[in-house]
């Protein structure tokens, strides 16, 4: 579904270049589902949004289901992000002037699907997710937990090919962060292939592969055990 040939990220600075992404190699399966590990500043959450086409500035190549994103325009970039990915952010994301159902609803209204079988699909989200008494309410008037579930219930309300998660239960209770990895490992059953950002050992076991960054660099990866030592060898 994924493969990235040599993609590397860096920020101007006043000095010269900050480097956030290091020649990354990586290659996902359909059906997979990963897990991207590694300390505060490692580059995980810049990896995730080059996945999720939403950086423009990187180098080297991307290559979704066969198409070679490196080439597309930013127009054809986000015409694949909204047909095939949904997105957790770390920070939620929701637009503010957006009520809970339509912040929802936003993924839907991309795709053509009757108005009715929508309103269908939003309720049951906000039911499932059990956010029906926030639904007419503003992103500003939930607690940080709520917003973060209005940000899974919009994520995955389409049923997205691919699943990107940028730390989607740091702000949950426990049993909450259960019942959401739990939604992934039945998503993930059904098809959807995920990668998700975490620091939490329990969240990573739901995964069916792990992967390390440090600096920038990729330097572990349990689909390919090899990796660490000529990791080593690239960077010495
Ligand atoms: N907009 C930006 N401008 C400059 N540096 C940035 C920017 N965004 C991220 N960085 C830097 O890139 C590095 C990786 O960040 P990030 O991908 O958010 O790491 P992680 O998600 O692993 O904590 C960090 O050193 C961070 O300071
Ligand atoms: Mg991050």
């Amino acid at each position: 579904m994924i493969r990235l040939k040599n993609v590397e990220r860096s920020y101007k600075n006043g000095a010269g270049q900050t480097w956030v992404l290091r020649r990354i190699e990586l290659i996902i399966q359909e059906g997979e589902f990963v897990t991207i590990m590694g300390p505060s500043g490692a580059g995980k959450s810049s990896l995730l949004n080059v996945l999720a086409l939403l950086d423009d500035q990187w180098a080297g190549e991307y290559w979704f289901k066969d198409d070679p994103v490196h080439e597309m325009k930013r127009k054809d970039r986000s015409e694949i992000a909204k047909r095939n990915m949904g997105m957790v952010f770390q920070s939620y994301h929701l637009l503010d002037d957006l009520t809970v159902q339509e912040n929802i609803d936003l993924p839907l209204a991309y795709k053509d699907i009757p108005r009715s079988e929508r309103q269908a699909m939003v309720a049951e989200a906000l039911d499932h997710f059990q956010i029906v008494a926030k639904k007419d309410l503003y992103p500003s008037q939930l607690s940080g937990g709520q917003q973060q579930l209005v940000g899974v219930a919009r994520a995955v309300i389409h049923k997205p090919a691919l699943l990107l998660a940028d730390e989607p239960t740091g702000n949950l209770h426990s049993s909450q962060a259960r019942e959401i990895m739990e939604l992934f490992s039945a998503l993930n059953r059904e098809g959807t292939t995920i990668v998700q950002v975490t620091h939490s050992e329990v969240n990573a076991s739901y995964g069916t592969r792990t992967i390390q960054m440090r600096d920038g660099w990729i330097i572990g990866d349990t689909a390919n055990p090899a990796l660490a030592e000529s990791g080593e060898a690239i960077r010495s």
